[in-house]
């Protein structure tokens, strides 16, 4: 049984009065998702009072060595100390203005894996390779080379995040016909891999709100969601996850 996630991404948002308050707020309880929100780094420190069973706490990025020389990284050993759940890789502001590649997505996965911390793989297309009608030959390339190489290895602790680039932050969702060819076509990919890969849990993610989560929550291939700005209020958190 492939399990479901509501994940709240707060990107660069919420200043420790806000996090205090959010988390006072936070009363939703879910007997079935695994309900989660990654603040920035420096507030993750306040992770350990409050990851529990109602909700977990998550990284936006984690580096891909344990310790060393890598000035502005997170480190998934600090992490783990933290009381750290999980942590999001390869989120399309991390491929498009830091430089992360498939090929460093994949080192970050296996660390963070090594460390017991869970990863949300994040893959989507541009508006460009989506207009061009390359979205699966894109998701196959970051599934094949950010993730294939190690899946048998982490496989039991890996998520993957369908975000389109275009729907992030633009109050653009993907129809519910799009979102549930995608999803088919990258369950057909990982079906590619080995037939175990296909009961891996396939989050939606870009505009996420209240108003159209339960559609969302009824596509047979999405186990759950990744939200971004509808995430930062509580009221809109919760309610989306009372769709999962
Ligand atoms: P929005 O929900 O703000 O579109 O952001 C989605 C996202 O990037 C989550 O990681």
């Amino acid at each position: 049984m492939r399990k479901k996630y509501v994940l709240g991404n707060w990107k660069m948002n919420h200043g420790v009065n806000e996090i205090k308050e959010y988390f006072d707020n936070f009363t939703y309880e879910s007997n079935s998702a695994y309900v989660g929100v990654c603040p920035q780094t420096l507030h993750l420190e306040m992770a350990e009072n409050l990851s529990g069973p109602n909700i977990k706490i998550g990284a936006q990025n984690c580096a891909y060595e344990n310790s060393g020389a890598f000035t502005g990284e997170a480190s998934p050993v600090a992490l783990k100390e933290l009381g750290v759940d999980f942590t999001l890789v390869g989120h399309s502001e991390r491929r498009q203005f830091f430089g992360e590649t498939n090929e460093s997505c994949l080192k970050r996965i296996e660390k963070a894996h090594e460390n017991k911390l869970l990863t949300v793989y994040c893959i989507g297309e541009s508006l460009e390779e989506f207009e061009a009608g390359k979205t699966l030959d894109v998701l196959t390339e970051q599934l094949k080379t950010g993730l294939f190489p190690i899946l048998d290895k982490v496989l039991g602790n890996i998520v993957i995040a369908y975000e389109p680039v275009w729907a992030i932050g633009t109050g653009k969702t993907a129809t519910v016909e799009i979102i549930t060819e995608v999803s088919a076509g990258i369950r057909k990919i990982l079906g590619t891999h080995s037939e175990p890969a296909t009961g891996i849990s396939l989050l939606y993610g870009g505009s996420v709100k209240p108003a159209n989560s339960e559609e969302i929550a009824g596509i047979a291939d999405v186990d759950g969601v990744l939200v971004g700005g509808a995430s930062l209020k509580v009221e809109d958190f919760e309610g989306i996850a009372k769709a999962f």
